[in-house]
């Protein structure tokens, strides 16, 4: 199948005055035409950060330290920001960034902030912007009047249906969505999640699906890539990660039996004991050791690189129960 973005050997660390946070380190993958990719990982593994590097914008102090990110076979790191803004973000690849429904302006309108969105990436004259912003609430089940109304005057629903409106304006072939349904219930989660699907037919859209919740992937990703600590452990197919002989990186497998799930008796819910590792300076060897059942001295000292376990499935374990 063909490949729209290719993410090779990226590195993007945060600069701080106590050292360099590696919160991308080493990370390859690439992301197929039509396919939902999930990203899932608890929360400080790199889901964010790895999302805005592709977007060419890591927020400071983050600086790319090594790679490339293809893009219709150019790399994006090197080129200049104003070729970014022209020809590759919100154009090619676009963002629902994770918290925007809640960062919408008290003060303005809906349509206020969705032409200013607009206009700062496209010039066009005011009644033809208005129209735009109209059918795109339309592709996204809102009616025009929102636009006249204030964020405290819409359900959580209906200001991620605005925000993901916003996101889809430059037509482009890839949206990375981050934690698009997590501040929402789950009868509200539905419905977006069911808006997403209609929305990627109609705009022959591929997704970058990140949560922390390995449930919601199991509905929606074509493949699941499971990152800790700044790199990607697992890699697969929907059905190698939940399949009868279920993941094969003890990281996947903790957090799948962390997961609540709706049509399966669970009789012990298991959480994971402890935190992610300081990125600063993570363990030695495999990151994941300190917190690991399984792991023997080499896991310690060896970091295991990711290697392909069975066709189109890569772990990153010493060990990994296949
Ligand atoms: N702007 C920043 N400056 C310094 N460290 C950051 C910054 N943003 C994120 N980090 C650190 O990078 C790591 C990954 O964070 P993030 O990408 O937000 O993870 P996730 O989205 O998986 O929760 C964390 O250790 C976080 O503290
Ligand atoms: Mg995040």
């Amino acid at each position: 199948m063909e490949k729209l973005l290719n993410v090779e050997n990226l590195k993007m660390h945060y600069f701080t005055s106590k050292g360099a946070v590696r919160a991308i380190d080493d990370i390859s993958f690439d992301l197929l035409v039509g396919e939902t990719l999930g990203l899932v990982g608890e929360s400080g593994c790199g889901k964010t950060s790895l999302a805005t590097s592709i977007l060419r914008m890591p927020s400071p102090p983050g600086r790319y330290v090594s790679g490339r990110i293809m893009v219709e076979g150019r790399d994006i790191i090197p080129l200049p920001e104003k070729e970014i803004r022209k020809n590759i973000r919100w154009e090619k690849i676009s963002m629902v960034f994770q918290g925007a429904m809640n960062c919408l302006t008290p003060v303005y309108t809906i349509g206020k902030q969705m032409l200013e969105t607009l206009n700062v990436h496209k010039e066009m004259p005011k009644p033809e912007a208005e129209a735009l912003v109209k059918e795109y609430l339309g592709y996204v089940g809102l009616p025009p009047e929102i636009m006249g109304r204030y964020p405290h005057e819409l359900s959580g629903g209906m200001k991620q249906r605005a925000v993901i409106a916003t996101a889809l304006f430059l037509k482009p072939s890839i949206v990375i969505l981050d934690e698009p349904t997590t501040a929402l219930d789950v009868i509200v989660q539905a419905q977006i999640i069911s808006l997403l699907k209609k929305l990627k037919a109609q705009f022959n859209l591929s997704f970058i699906f990140i949560t922390h919740d390995l449930a919601l992937e199991a509905e929606v990703a074509d493949r699941i890539c499971v990152m800790y600590a700044g790199k990607i452990v697992e890699l697969g197919l929907n059905g190698q990660i939940f399949g009868a002989q279920g993941p094969a990186h003890p990281y996947t497998e903790r957090l799948l039996a962390a997961t609540p799930r709706l049509f399966q008796k669970v009789e012990k819910l298991h959480f994971i004991p402890g935190t992610p590792p300081d990125l600063i300076e993570p363990p030695l060897g495999c990151r994941f050791n300190p917190r690991c059942n399984k792991a023997i001295p080499r896991c310690r000292e060896e970091e295991p690189p990711l290697a392909e376990i069975e066709p189109g499935h890569m772990a990153a374990c010493w060990l990994c129960n296949r």
